[in-house]
C-alpha cells in the first residue's frame, strides 16, 4: 500500500496550581505552552525495512523490531500499533521537540504525544484525544513510575484542564473568563520528576499528617484557582500562585535557584509566582501584565534564567 508522510505536534505544558498533590488525588490545573513544541513526522520506506525510530535531539534511532523495548519511542510506536491493530509499517518516524528535557514543561508526553498521533494516522487511524491521552499515560508510566495522567492529559486535549487522577468523568475542560499571560523561567537545573515524586514521598510515609494537610490545601487552592480563572478574576490568580509556592515550599520541592527567581519576578512586577512542574529545578512561572513583561522577563534574564517564555492562557 503507498502510504504519504505524515507530520503531527504537540505543546509543552505548565501547571499553574497543583502539582504534587495531583498524585495524592487532589485537583490540579494545567495549561498548553504551545510556543514550545515536539513533532512526529513519519515518512514511507521501501518494503521490508520495518519501522525506524529516530530521536533527533538525543541523536538516537533504533529498529521497532531491534531496538531497545523499554525505550519510550519503542513502547509508544508498540502500544499504538497494538490499540489500533495495525502490523508494523515500513517507515521511518522522527522526533523532534524544542522543549527542554527534565524541566517541568511536559517535553517526554509531548514527544510520546505527537509520536502515537503520528504513527496512527500513518496507518489510516486517527485517534481521539482520549485515545492519545491513554496511550501516552502507559508511556509516561516508564518516566516516573506513578504519574498523575495530567502531562498527558493537557497536552493530548491542548486546553486549559482541570485535572482529578482518576476521575470518572475524564479530564474537565475550562472556560477561560478573560485570557492572562503567564512568563516562564528556565533556571537551567534539570530536575527529572521521578527523583523529586520519590522524595515527597518518602516525606509523606514519615510524616502523613503534615504532608496530607499541605496536599489539602494544595487541592483547596486549585479549586479556587479554577473557579478565579472560570469568572475571569485574573487579579485574584497572583497571591493564589503565591500561596501556592508557599505550600510548595513547605512540601520541600522548592530550590534555592527557584526561590531567587520567583522573588525576582514578584519585585520585578509579576502579579504572581510559582514554580511549575516537580521542582527542585526545572522552570517557574509567573502571572504579568502585557505591560510588565519587557521589564519582568529581563530581570529574570538578569538573575541567571537561561530562558523565558510568554504563554497566554485562552
Ligand atoms: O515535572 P513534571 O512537569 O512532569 O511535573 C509532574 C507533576 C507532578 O505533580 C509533580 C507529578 C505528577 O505525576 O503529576
Amino acid at each position: 500500500m503507498t502510504r504519504i508522510p505524515v507530520q503531527s505536534s504537540a505543546p509543552g505544558k505548565a501547571i499553574l496550581f497543583g502539582e504534587h498533590a495531583v498524585v495524592y488525588g487532589e485537583p490540579a490545573i494545567a495549561v498548553p505552552v504551545t510556543q514550545v513544541e515536539a513533532t512526529a513526522t513519519v515518512t514511507p520506506a521501501a518494503p521490508g525495512r520495518g519501522l525506524t525510530l529516530i530521536a533527533v535531539d538525543l541523536d538516537q534511532s533504533f529498529s521497532l523490531v531491534k531496538g531497545p523495548q523499554d525505550a519510550p519511542l519503542v513502547v509508544a510506536a508498540r502500544l499504538t500499533l497494538d490499540h489500533v491493530s495495525a502490523p508494523v509499517p515500513d517507515a521511518t518516524l522522527t522526533v523532534e521537540s524544542s522543549i527542554p528535557i527534565a524541566s517541568g514543561l511536559g517535553s517526554g508526553a509531548a514527544v510520546s504525544t505527537a509520536l502515537v498521533r503520528a504513527l496512527a494516522s500513518f496507518v489510516g487511524v486517527p485517534l481521539t484525544a482520549a485515545e492519545v491521552s491513554g496511550l501516552v499515560y502507559e508511556v509516561e508510566k516508564i518516566h516516573h513510575g506513578t504519574p498523575s495522567g495530567i502531562d498527558n492529559t493537557v497536552i493530548a486535549y491542548g486546553r486549559p484542564t482541570y485535572f482529578v487522577r482518576g476521575a470518572a468523568a475524564g479530564p474537565e475542560l475550562l472556560s477561560v473568563g478573560a485570557p492572562f499571560r503567564l512568563l516562564i523561567a528556565d533556571t537551567g537545573v534539570p530536575s527529572p520528576t521521578k527523583r523529586v515524586v520519590d522524595q515527597v514521598r518518602k516525606g509523606w510515609e514519615r510524616e502523613p499528617d503534615r504532608y496530607g494537610a499541605l496536599f489539602e490545601r494544595i487541592g483547596g487552592v486549585a479549586r479556587e484557582g479554577r473557579r478565579r480563572i472560570e469568572a475571569g478574576d485574573v487579579d485574584a490568580l497572583g497571591p493564589l500562585m503565591d500561596e501556592n509556592q508557599s505550600l510548595l515550599v513547605d512540601l520541600g520541592v522548592s530550590s534555592p535557584r527557584l526561590d531567587v527567581l520567583i522573588e525576582v519576578a514578584r519585585s520585578a512586577g509579576a502579579a504572581g509566582a510559582k514554580l511549575a512542574g516537580a521542582g527542585q529545578g526545572g522552570n517557574m512561572l509567573a502571572l504579568v501584565r502585557p505591560e510588565m513583561l519587557d521589564e519582568v522577563a529581563a530581570a529574570l534574564e538578569r538573575a541567571g534564567a537561561v530562558r523565558t517564555i510568554r504563554t497566554d492562557v485562552t
